[in-house]
């Protein structure tokens, strides 16, 4: 499939204000088959409360339209918020899926977590691990998965008709590119990625997942792939790999860490299954300690 004769789906955006995240669902407007991409589960680290109200709001729009939810996108796991996906899979079904590099990034954090079984390192917690390349169907859609490493080892892109959620491959142009400092962060696969998703058609919509508007800009969760070429300030132009890769080593050392870090991790390497409950039916966020 692809050309100009190729139905497009419908788009719509959801914004978390706490943690800067996009969330998406994507749907094809000949059979109402829909997919959700990155969405969030709210918490407190202060109150141990989790917050439903971004899923609710995606929840709502899913059923107010009439839509079929099939499938639940990760773009890689993201450090910085809770996937809401198995709260939105139990309300409205659907395969909650990320790429195959998820194994890695499990065979890392498992053990800094002393995760134990049924916790193994397999993605056995997702519904389907997707390979580089790897087409599927959006109901009259055809789309494609690709591997987009570098900000993390398993992060993918999901292209959807002329749509790419890029995950944290590249931020907006005035934010530049994600940082690649976590572990199996690697600057010199994310500009190997970059240069990929720069190859796609100059008309192809990228779509953020997060957007951190300075004053004075409103926020945007779409961008082109023309426009990442020509004004990105980390790889528009003509920037090269080894320029790329120093000033991520010099840039991603003043960056503190993410404050949903440890939660989210813990959570998202198990598709957004919360932690079980203990023998007192309460479960709980472990804070390594002295870890990272
Ligand atoms: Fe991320």
């Amino acid at each position: 499939m692809g050309g100009e004769l190729t139905v497009q789906p419908d788009l719509q955006h959801f914004y978390h204000e706490q943690t800067g995240t996009l969330s998406y669902v994507a749907s094809d407007p000949e059979t109402s088959a829909a997919a959700i991409i990155d969405p969030v589960l709210g918490f407190s680290v202060v109150s141990g409360r989790t917050d439903a109200e971004a899923a609710e709001e995606i929840i709502a729009f899913i059923e107010s339209n009439d839509l079929h939810l099939l499938w639940i996108l990760e773009t890689h796991v993201h450090a910085d918020h809770l996937s809401s996906a198995q709260l939105i899979k139990s309300r409205l079904g659907g395969k909650v899926a990320i790429g195959e590099g998820i194994c890695g990034v499990q065979k890392h954090f498992g053990p800094v977590y002393n995760l134990q079984p049924p916790f193994a390192a397999d993605g056995h917690q997702f519904d389907h691990l997707f390979g580089d390349n790897e087409v599927f169907a959006l109901g009259n859609i055809e789309c494609r998965v690709m591997y987009t490493p570098g900000h993390t080892s398993d992060s993918v892109t999901y292209l959807i008709g002329k749509f790419a959620f890029i995950g944290d491959s590249l931020l907006m142009v005035d934010s530049g590119t994600a940082r690649c400092d976590f572990p199996g962060g690697d600057a010199g696969l994310l500009y190997d990625s970059i240069q990929k998703l720069l190859a796609l058609p100059d008309d192809t919509v990228l779509c953020m997942c997060h957007d951190y508007p300075p004053q004075g800009r409103s926020l945007r969760y779409d961008v082109t792939v023309r426009e990442q070429k020509d004004k990105n300030i980390h790889v528009g132009g003509e920037t090269g790999k080894d320029e790329f890769i120093a000033l991520h080593e010099a840039r991603d050392a003043t960056l503190s860490l993410p404050a949903l870090m440890l939660p989210s991790i813990q959570v998202n390497i198990g598709a957004g299954h919360l932690p079980l409950a203990e023998d007192n039916k309460i479960s709980y966020i472990k804070i390594p300690l002295n870890t990272l």
